[in-house]
């Protein structure tokens, strides 16, 4: 937290050496949660943010031309600061990866800040599996300095409060049980016949 308060604090340094951090660690550890605060507070600045990830990517450039691609591609430089949730998540094909090289270097040499976040370990990321990952992930450690989350999955712990939620919403009935899936008989019907 501290860490990614003082990214903010010093942003107009960060932009000037082009500074980035890789957020990794193990799931529900609030990687997203903290790229999405550090978007937040330099967005309330009138600092230029996205905040995306390579599948949404991907989508918006697969049926687009080539030279719109590019151009696609190129835009991305308007932002200060572009934050990539989740590397690592999309799918190995050549042209995924062709992709995600091309969004990576013209981030690279636009001289811009990136914010990676990511379930890969850095031992993963300093010893790419090919030639294709390694380019990609060469200039990420080139530009962007890892922060650990080596904390608890929050997730657990928002899990047990749905729980105590959900426990809130089902009445009690007359032998102290709660009663769940009390539809009208037509529905009840109509489900019995889906799930068969
Ligand atoms: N510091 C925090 N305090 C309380 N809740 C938090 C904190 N950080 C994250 N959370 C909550 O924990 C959940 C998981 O956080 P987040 O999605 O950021 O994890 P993640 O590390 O990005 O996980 P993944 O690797 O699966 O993408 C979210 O519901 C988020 O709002
Ligand atoms: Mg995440």
């Amino acid at each position: 937290m501290k860490k990614t308060h003082a990214y903010v604090d010093n942003w107009k340094q960060a932009y000037q050496d082009n500074t980035g951090l890789l957020l990794f660690g193990d799931v529900g550890t609030g990687k997203s949660f903290f790229a999405g605060c550090i978007a937040n507070a330099l967005l309330d600045r009138d600092i230029p943010v996205l905040m995306t990830n390579f599948p949404s990517i991907l989508n918006r450039l697969t049926g687009m031309f080539s030279e719109d691609r590019a151009d696609f591609i190129a835009s991305l430089g308007m932002y200060d600061l572009l934050i990539i949730d989740d590397l690592g998540v999309e799918r190995n094909t050549e042209y995924a990866m062709e992709q995600m090289f091309h969004v990576i270097d013209c981030r690279y040499r636009s001289r811009k800040p990136m914010i990676i976040t990511t379930n890969l370990k850095l031992d993963e990321i300093k010893n790419p599996p090919d030639l294709a990952h390694a380019r990609i992930y060469d200039r990420i450690l080139e530009r962007c300095a890892p922060i650990l989350f080596d904390g608890k999955n929050f997730r657990e712990e928002n899990a047990e409060t749905t729980k105590a939620a959900a426990k809130g919403l089902y009445p009690k009935n007359e032998t102290g049980n709660r009663q769940i899936g009390v539809f009208p008989r037509r529905h009840r019907r109509g489900i019995r016949e889906r799930s068969i």
